[in-house]
């Protein structure tokens, strides 16, 4: 069993995208900026942005981090993501989610630009990913990609089954894992909370990726022998022994599953760094206007 590690394979990909930042700098160019719109205090959301920014840093982007109380009004969001689109200093932004019950999340992502939509949510960039076209893809399955590209593992044909249908993973992980381009040319079978029999198709899977954020769901008689599994579970269990006062559980049952598979993802370690190495990678395409 191999371990994939997504904390080192993260480290990379920054220090890649640092060296990249330094040549533009060289050549007279101006340091890529990406902005993040946080409303209200989540406390996921708040330690997700707060990375986001310090990892900026880490690679010599400009940042901007906004900050809006839960009781702002749409109008008031959605006037902020019109300055921003407008603002020619900022290459690329996100609104992180989940957004405050008042606000319709799904006009708030419309408003932003496709061509400063770092995160991939607008309905041009999965329009134009489902279509095959250049787009920012979301950074979650973009980086479960370079995972599976970087340890070189084999997906030709294999049976790819993504448990949960997610706008932001299941969703579109399940498009690219069929696409005719490494990693891909899976066959996909994609799974949910209607799914009838679930183990039947687990089991079935030579790749399988979850994202349902249900700790330890995945057991082990729910895995094929020398399976690849990736875990994109990320859920907070209260942990009284921590100085946080909890710790990250994946969807799957790490010590029971881990034995059975060829490769799998840890939690915390696994995915979870390499969705923000993936936004800068975003970041950095917008910036180089590489898509648009
Ligand atoms: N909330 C959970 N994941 C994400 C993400 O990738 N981007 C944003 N903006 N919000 C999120």
């Amino acid at each position: 069993m191999t371990l994939l590690d997504g904390k080192q394979t993260a480290e990379t990909i920054k220090e890649e995208i640092a060296a990249e930042v330094k040549n533009i700098i060289a050549e007279g160019g101006r340091a890529p900026h990406l902005a993040a719109i946080l409303v209200g205090n989540d406390g996921g959301s708040v330690t997700y942005v707060t990375n986001k920014v310090l990892a900026c840093e880490r690679v010599g982007f400009e940042s901007t981090l906004i900050q809006m109380e839960d009781t702002v009004s749409e109008e008031i969001l959605l006037g902020k993501i019109a300055e921003l689109n407008n603002d020619p200093e900022i290459d690329g932004f996100i609104v992180q989610l989940p957004l405050p019950k008042h606000i319709d999340t799904e006009k708030v992502l419309e408003a932003v630009d496709h061509r400063k939509d770092v995160d991939g949510f607008h309905p041009v960039n999965v329009g134009r990913m489902v279509a095959g076209l250049p787009a920012f893809l979301p950074a979650t399955p973009y980086g479960i990609l370079q995972l599976l590209e970087r340890y070189k593992i084999d997906t030709f044909g294999k049976h790819c089954v993504v448990v949960g249908r997610s706008k932001i993973v299941g969703t579109p992980m399940s498009i690219l894992m069929s696409k005719c381009t490494y990693p891909g040319e899976c066959t996909v079978t994609i799974c949910h909370r209607n799914t009838v029999d679930l183990a039947h198709h687990t089991r079935q899977a030579d790749i399988l990726i979850v994202a349902i954020g249900k700790p330890e769901f995945i057991t082990a008689d729910m895995v094929k022998e020398g399976a690849v599994v990736i875990d994109v579970g990320t859920t907070r269990v209260a942990d009284a022994t921590r100085k946080a006062g909890f710790k990250l559980k994946g969807d799957v049952k790490f010590d029971e599953v881990a034995p059975k598979c060829s490769y799998i993802t840890p939690v915390p370690g696994g995915v979870g760094p390499l969705t923000i190495a993936m936004l800068l990678k975003n970041t950095l395409r917008a910036a180089r206007h590489e898509i648009y």
